[in-house]
């Protein structure tokens, strides 16, 4: 496992040119204790006593929430894209938690685009009616099923919500149809394209003994789709995602030029220590390979960052945790 360089202060001037500058934020599990009738699904209630009793409500500190949309606000990225998990358990409460928070955020940057997790399709009742798209609409360009835009330096996204009727899972699932749509949107941008940024909450393949439980695979039925990255798309591919509540990269052992990019968990506390509201800021910049760079807040309060280059060696895997906080 490797460790993370030293830090950088957010005061550090960036010079040159100003690069296409994405944002993209994980899982922040908004939450409330309230439960009315129409929730007493057997998922939701094993969901609810789960932030009740389980501790999940302790671990994810929403009152954290504050600092870190002002923080993006203050950034005003060309894209904002969140990769899903704003809820936990898909209540109007906790999405309008979510909302209120990053609305200003989301209506500074250039664009937002927000794909769902498995806990904003919580139940069937959920999935079936996009609950998510109702509490999340407007500025934050909720992901229905794909959604495709372009963006400067010649970034294209790709945003695909793989929620599905998992049970009392918690995996994904592409579609055939997720393909079409990524065939026809690459078919017609291809000339201009030197970059595709993925936006779906899970990942198709996790590096390998990182996890400390093993989740199996967590995104079903995605090998033609790689097998299409593979075969059809020759630029350089960013698979932003969360699901696991951990930041790295990871370069794919099997597609090429494909890396993947974590963004965790901004507001989880671990071992008792305040969340470090950490989140991923991509410089595309012109005619060169996109960097990434983590901020997050240091145990004084203040917003620090460190720049990871994207790796290339498949199967190559890099911590993008703050250690110092573990
Ligand atoms: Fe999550
Ligand atoms: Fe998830």
């Amino acid at each position: 496992m490797s460790t993370s360089p030293a830090p950088q202060s957010t005061a550090q001037a960036v010079s040159g040119h100003p690069p296409f500058r994405i944002i993209h934020v994980g899982d922040l599990h908004f939450w409330s204790l309230r439960l009315g009738p129409t929730d007493l699904v057997r998922k939701r209630v094993l969901g609810w006593g789960n932030l009740l009793f389980g501790g999940r409500g302790k671990k994810f500190r929403m009152e954290e929430a504050r600092p870190l949309a002002g923080k993006l606000l203050e950034m005003r990225p060309d894209w904002l894209l969140f990769s899903g998990d704003f809820s936990s358990t898909s209540r109007r409460e906790e999405f309008h938690r979510a909302r209120t928070q990053l609305l200003p955020a989301a209506r500074e940057a250039g664009l937002t685009v927000y794909t769902p997790g498995n806990h904003d399709a919580y139940t069937r009742r959920d999935l079936r009616r996009r609950t998510f798209a109702q509490y999340m609409g407007g500025e934050f360009h909720p992901v229905l099923d794909a959604a495709a835009y372009t963006g400067g330096e010649g970034a294209g996204l790709l945003a695909i919500n793989a929620t599905t009727s998992n049970g009392l899972g918690s995996h994904g699932k592409f579609s055939a149809r997720h393909l079409e749509m990524a065939e026809s949107f690459w078919e017609e941008r291809r000339s201009e394209l030197r970059l595709l940024v993925i936006l779906c909450h899970f990942p198709p393949e996790d590096p390998p003994g990182v996890l400390p439980h093993d989740r199996g695979l967590q995104l079903r039925e995605a090998q033609p789709f790689l097998a299409w990255l593979t075969d059809s798309v020759p630029v350089p591919k960013l698979w932003l995602h969360g699901h696991h509540h951990y930041r790295w990269l990871y370069a794919s052992p099997t597609v090429p030029g494909l890396t993947y990019l974590n963004a965790g968990a901004p507001l989880l506390s671990r071992n008792g220590k305040p969340p470090d509201l950490g989140f991923h800021e991509i410089h595309v910049p012109s005619g060169k390979p996109p960097t990434v760079r983590t901020h997050y807040r240091g145990a004084a309060m203040e917003w620090l960052w460190w720049d990871t280059q994207v790796p290339e060696q498949p199967g190559k895997y890099i911590n993008l945790e703050n250690l110092a906080a573990q």
